[in-house]
């Protein structure tokens, strides 16, 4: 069929729009079949087919697909829609009853809303994400026919919100700064990425970020920014004059459906590490874990992760940054 769509541009095309008129020379003239065939055949009067499937739908919605074509002045003989290679809708008008349905695994077609240019499908499972097609068949004698084809992705989205945890709120020049981003079970895993203060955070040797999932098990994400890093860098030098305060930043996302983003202040001291006055600490938390440490005492940076390691909330971001760090 290809080929004979391809070697179809040019003359014969004007037969397009006047089929009538193309209908009564051919009865006047009575031309042999094999001419008339040859005419018809590099006519095109099925045009502008086009596929309309949603990119992302979630598990137990329905989805609608479409299919839009002009015939010009031929009559439609078919629409069929397919599922990967199998056929799961039809839809033939000139029969007494116009759809049919055919048994496909997972599929399930709402047929009070399929008809000549949609087909609906009923509580979507992820099993259904994958590429489907829909051809358009003008009736005899031509019967030329087109598809085309696009992929409907089938999402699940997690149940949790996202949570960061971090090994230090306040680092020095010389510090590591380590983080790790997780979020629930998805389909498919989310992205992760890492920002500060609203830029991005880009993998190099000085930035590592390495991201882990596992089917039907947490995404996460784990940051480890060593000293001198290209993200901190541009904020220590420019202390202590202008930004004390950076906001380390995750944001989660699974495609259009999803958007996410976690915030934390981290405070940057002027090395070496000194006593901080106590009341700078504590005034800006992150705004998951407001209540956790409004700590007054004065902190060394050393004390402080020994704090941090005391509480139950510091065991466990220690648990998953001891993770994160044996997964490099
Ligand atoms: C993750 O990002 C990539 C690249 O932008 C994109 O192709 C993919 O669809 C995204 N995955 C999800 C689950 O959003």
């Amino acid at each position: 069929m290809a080929s004979k769509r391809n070697g179809s541009e040019g003359g014969p095309r004007r037969y397009c729009g006047t089929g009538g008129a193309l209908h009564a020379t051919f009865n006047m003239l009575a031309l042999s079949w094999i001419i008339i065939s040859e005419l018809l055949l590099s006519a095109h009067c099925l045009k502008d087919l086009k596929i309309f499937v949603p990119e992302a739908v979630r598990t137990g919605n329905s989805a609608t697909l479409s299919c839009q074509y002009d015939l010009e002045q031929a009559a439609l003989y078919s629409v069929r829609w397919y599922f990967g290679q199998e056929e799961f809708y039809r839809y033939i008008p000139r029969e007494a009853k116009p759809t049919f349905v055919f048994a496909v695994s997972g599929i399930n077609v709402d047929l009070s809303k399929s008809d000549a240019t949609s087909v609906t499908l009923k509580s979507v499972t992820r099993e259904l994400s994958g590429i489907y097609q829909c051809e358009v068949s003008e009736d005899a004698p031509l019967f030329h026919t087109e598809i085309r084809s696009a992929h409907m992705q089938v999402i699940e989205l997690p149940k949790d919100e996202p949570v960061m945890q971090v090994d230090k709120k306040e680092i020095s020049v010389n510090d590591n700064l380590k983080a790790v981003c997780t979020v629930g079970p998805s389909y498919p895993p989310a992205n992760i990425t890492w920002l500060i203060n609203g830029r991005k955070i880009y993998k190099t040797p000085l930035q590592r970020i390495s991201h882990d999932t596992y089917e039907g098990s947490t995404t996460y994400s784990s940051l480890d920014l060593l000293p001198h890093s290209q993200a901190l860098q541009v904020f220590f030098q420019a202390l202590p004059k202008y930004q004390h305060n950076i906001v380390l930043q995750c944001d989660v996302s699974i495609m259009q459906l999803l958007y996410k983003s976690v915030h934390q202040p981290i405070r940057l001291s002027n090395a070496p590490p000194t006593t901080i006055s106590p009341n700078l600490l504590g005034l800006e938390g992150s705004k998951r874990y407001a209540n956790g440490d409004p700590d007054n005492s004065a902190l060394t940076g050393a004390s402080q992760r020994c704090c941090i390691c005391c509480g139950a909330l510091g065991a466990f971001s220690l648990a998953l940054v001891t993770l994160a760090v044996a997964q490099l």
